[in-house]
């Protein structure tokens, strides 16, 4: 068994709250399916199974777990052989943005994403994610496509990278920072390695700056992570064509880490045909974060989706 170290964040009020529209259904209803985008760990999706499982009204319904990490899916498919093939699970390993038809071919009544990287994904030095392991420049979360944060640095102008760095890490010193990994590639090529790339950065970054409380590389991987992987147009095409395939009176349930992806969920929520649930977003209590550390930045938004006025459902029709 491959162990996951990832856990998983505010997974009573994601659960409460894509269980409700299954709750409201009577017993003679056809099985629904909630979708899990972002399987990582399997710390979601083993919750929701395993409230699906303890209540024998709900026992009849179906997960599909998705995530573009050929590892998180092979972890998975070990940690869940039961549910698998007892036909309570499925797995498929895809981008979220590119699941829209998985989700409108079956009747969906719940669907989370949890954005980002997982733990997992953080602490293997050989996907190169962490400034604090030496590991090859990767940061794919999908290694076996796209280019590597590698070739991505190999061939950006100076100016994108320094509008990557400035948007996605809402890194203060992006200009400098930009032109040292531009001369840096001039005279030695692209950074290699985690380690190289960081100390490109801490010694871009004023003097004053490099041994504050946060390392002065989290931002410039954090933008370069995010550029790499497309994640704000995956969490587009999520937005505006998965959620979708949600049935009228499901929920959508999406846990957020940056600034710019919660404005875009904020926002979706806010658009017909969705309403969000509360009017602010969700995050961990002390407590939570006290366990956690990553948890201190997570925003969760829940929305349900309203009944389909055309198709007359007065009840929200997640029958
Ligand atoms: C924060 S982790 C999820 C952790 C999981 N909820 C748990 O409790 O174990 C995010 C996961 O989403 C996956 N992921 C990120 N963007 C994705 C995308 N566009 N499509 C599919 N999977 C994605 C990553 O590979 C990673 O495994």
């Amino acid at each position: 068994m491959i162990n996951t170290v990832h856990i998983p964040i505010l997974v009573e009020p994601i659960i409460d709250a894509l269980l409700a529209p299954l709750r409201a259904l009577s017993e003679e209803a056809d099985p629904q399916w909630l979708v899990d985008c972002t399987l990582g760990g399997g710390g979601h999706t083993a919750a929701l199974l395993a409230a699906l499982a303890s209540d024998p009204k709900l026992r009849r319904h179906k997960l599909l777990s998705i995530d573009r990490d050929p590892s998180a899916i092979a972890r998975a498919a070990e940690r869940f052989e039961t549910e698998l093939s007892a036909g309570r699970l499925e797995i498929v390993h895809s981008p979220f943005g590119s699941a829209a038809d998985l989700v409108r071919s079956r009747p969906v009544a719940g669907l989370m994403a949890d954005l980002g990287f997982s733990s997992d994904q953080m602490n293997d030095p050989a996907r190169g994610f962490s400034f604090q392991t030496e590991g090859p420049l990767d940061m794919r979360l999908d290694p076996s496509r796209g280019q590597s944060a590698r070739e991505f640095l190999s061939r950006i102008p100076e100016r994108e990278l320094e509008e990557v760095l400035s948007k996605y890490g809402e890194e203060r010193f992006s200009r400098r920072i930009a032109g040292a990994i531009v001369e840096h590639r001039r005279k030695h090529g692209p950074p290699s390695t985690t380690r190289e790339l960081s100390d490109v950065v801490v010694r871009a970054v004023p003097p004053n700056m490099r041994h504050g409380r946060i390392h002065a590389a989290t931002r410039t991987f954090q933008a370069i992570r995010i550029a790499v992987n497309e994640e704000l147009e995956e969490l587009d095409c999520l937005l505006k064509r998965v959620i979708l395939g949600v049935k009228p009176g499901g929920r959508v349930a999406i846990l957020s880490f940056h600034s710019l992806e919660d404005r875009m969920v904020k926002h979706a929520f806010r658009s017909a045909p969705f309403k969000p649930l509360h009017k602010k977003p969700i995050e961990a209590d002390d407590e939570e974060v006290r366990r956690n550390p990553r948890a201190r930045s997570a925003k969760l938004r829940i929305a349900e989706r309203q009944p389909d006025e055309s198709a007359g459902e007065p009840n929200g029709g997640a029958s």
